[in-house]
């Protein structure tokens, strides 16, 4: 995926309350666990410098060539890693980057590998089924399609997605494989469901679902999270940037929990965990785009921002 004029632009989401969130300050030390394009991550480097460091990850190789000529200004304030934010803890490790200041996750997948046809995520345009962040790793979209078994398909589809009619749609899968590419695959989703439901494509759930199984995100994400309290300086911050309700549910909790000073089970009279916070909630509420950013950027429409602020 080099870059030309006519390659997929991805747009930054919530960029200023971000770097709010961050508290951005010069000669801080960063990590941004999403590069993507980078454009988080140029916001974050123009208020780091000077004398601050930007630790930038992605799972995506590609991602991070676009985003490595993209910082190439910023010398050596910035590092770029390929590799799983699940290894958080061990790539701050390798750099002897920690404790840092801020960390920031920006999930899920970025325009650049959406709207790059190739890469099989979108429903938009055919192309093999692979949907990979990381095209090193064995399992493919194709792979979980075309041979996992029916009840586990329906309940991937189910489980990543809340989609209601899971079971109808991995019947109708395993009765049309083999399923190559994304076209055929929403058609036979399109096919299960009929055409008119909702507002959305029928395939969106199913699309989703697929790429969250394919890349692990909500494990990754569980275990990086509890990885950042350990990285975190007094006063750092966690940001995190969510777009589906079961991501902001993982984050809602692994927050609330953190800041709690009790976490028996619900129900238990004598509190005997012994729980000591580690984090404080800056927002309670999540924060949403404005109006006017999903204007401009509709598919900024369903992120939600939570922030956290390491206690001692
Ligand atoms: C929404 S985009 C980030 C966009 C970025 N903030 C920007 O300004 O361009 C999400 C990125 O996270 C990456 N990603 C998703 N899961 C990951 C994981 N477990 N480890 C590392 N990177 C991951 C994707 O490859 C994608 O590039």
């Amino acid at each position: 995926m080099s870059l030309t004029a006519s390659s997929p632009v991805h747009t930054p989401v919530l960029v200023k309350e971000a770097i709010e969130g961050l508290e951005v300050r010069p000669g801080g030390s960063y990590i941004d666990c999403t590069v993507g394009s980078g454009g988080h991550a140029l916001a974050i480097l123009e208020k780091v410098s000077p004398g601050g460091r930007l630790l930038s990850i992605d799972a995506d190789p590609e991602v991070i060539e676009i985003a490595k000529s993209k910082l190439a200004c910023y010398g050596e304030a910035v590092i770029l890693v390929n590799d799983n934010f699940a290894n958080l803890a061990a790539i701050c490790s390798k750099y002897n980057l920690y404790p840092v200041d801020g960390i920031l996750f920006d999930l899920g997948v970025s325009s650049l590998q959406l709207d790059t046809a190739q890469r099989g995520f979108s429903f938009q345009r055919d192309a093999p089924l692979d949907m990979r962040f990381d095209p090193s790793q064995g399992l493919t979209a194709a792979d979980i399609v075309n041979s996992f078994p029916e009840q586990q398909l329906a309940h991937i589809i189910k489980e990543n997605s809340e989609e209601r009619h899971s079971r109808r749609i991995a019947r109708h899968i395993v009765q049309s494989r083999p399923i190559t590419t994304t076209l055929a695959l929403a058609e036979v989703v399109e096919q299960a469901l009929g055409s008119k439901h909702g507002k959305i494509h029928p395939a969106t759930r199913t699309f989703m679902a697929l790429r969250i199984a394919v890349n692990g995100e909500l494990e990754s994400l569980k275990l990086a999270l509890e990885q950042t309290i350990n990285l975190l300086r007094f006063r750092g911050r966690l940001v995190v940037i969510s777009y589906h309700s079961l991501e902001d549910r993982i984050v809602k909790e692994f927050m609330r929990r953190e800041a709690s000073s009790c976490i028996c089970p619900p129900g238990t009279v004598i509190c005997r965990c012994g729980h000591v916070p580690t984090l404080k909630l800056i927002s309670r509420k999540v924060i949403k785009p404005t109006l006017w950013e999903i204007e401009s950027n509709p598919r900024s429409r369903s992120a939600r921002m939570r922030i956290a602020e390491r206690l001692k």
